[in-house]
């Protein structure tokens, strides 16, 4: 079964319309806690269980992974789906959250897409077949002086009170380079780089519904994933991404 990615792009822009309409009504979002600094809201529910109909109509043979309602169906062909990634920026306000959806099929990323809905900025990839921004193709940037780059992280791994808590890698990097980011999507994080507006992006203890369609995005746009030690590889627990020129430099740092 071939997936249209128009007929994916029309079902994932449609699930923007309604995050946008939870979005542009803040004052009355439902809003909880699943574990101390994890937030869940009504728009993160209501968008997944949109996903799930919509795509299980569209492609009933293949199952679904999504963060807020867990796996259901068959789990060797699935979508891997983050409803909001970025649900604390979404709840504040802020428009940097995306909407990120995988195909997985026999644990080959397949199809990825990360839509920002208000960016109005979508970003997607097929397995051999490159990766775009709103329809035009992108890649990674040609920075090669770690110097003079501009890197990503985020800090999932406070939660979990980690004694590697990354915050000590953060400020030896920080030191090194000229730009630091901490943007809170992990997923969109993945698609900068693809798109070379970041030269590199880590973090740890993600979940790979955080970062399956970003990671395939940027390794179609040329870029390089593995984990804190070069080994490469998609390790939710330790992913580092970069344009692949000053991927060894920042190993040494890592
Ligand atoms: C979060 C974002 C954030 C990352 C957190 C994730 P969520 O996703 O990706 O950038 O640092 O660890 O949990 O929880 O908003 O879907
Ligand atoms: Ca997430
Ligand atoms: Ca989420």
């Amino acid at each position: 079964m071939t997936v249209s990615l128009s007929t994916l792009e029309v079902i994932i822009r449609e699930a923007g319309d309604i995050a946008l309409s939870y979005f542009n009504d803040l004052q009355n979002l439902e809003i909880s806690q699943k574990s101390p600094r994890d937030f869940v809201t009504a728009a993160d529910v209501s968008v997944e269980k949109f996903l799930q109909a919509e795509l299980g109509k569209h492609y009933p043979e293949y199952g679904f992974w999504g963060e807020e309602s867990g796996q259901s169906n068959n789990q060797t062909k699935r979508w891997i789906v983050d409803p909001i990634d970025g649900t604390h920026s979404f709840a504040k306000g802020q428009y940097y959250w995306s909407i990120s959806v995988a195909l997985e099929l026999d644990q080959e990323l397949i199809v990825g897409a990360v839509f920002a809905p208000a960016l109005n900025d979508y970003y997607c990839a097929e397995k051999g077949k490159g990766a775009f921004k709103n329809g035009k193709k992108i890649q990674v940037s040609n920075e090669t002086d770690l110097g003079n780059s501009m890197i990503g992280t985020g800090f999932a791994c406070l939660r979990s009170h980690l004694e590697d808590n990354n915050l000590e890698r953060f400020c030896r990097i920080a030191q090194k380079t000229t730009g630091q980011r901490r943007l809170g999507s992990a997923a969109m994080d993945l698609c900068l780089v693809a798109d070379g507006q970041l030269d590199a992006f880590w973090e740890q203890e993600l979940n790979l519904y955080d970062i399956a369609a970003g990671a395939l995005i940027v390794q179609e746009a040329g870029g390089t994933i593995t984990d804190f030690k070069g080994n490469p590889g998609i390790y939710p627990k330790q992913i580092l991404v970069s344009n692949g020129k000053i991927l060894n430099e920042l190993l040494t740092l890592m």
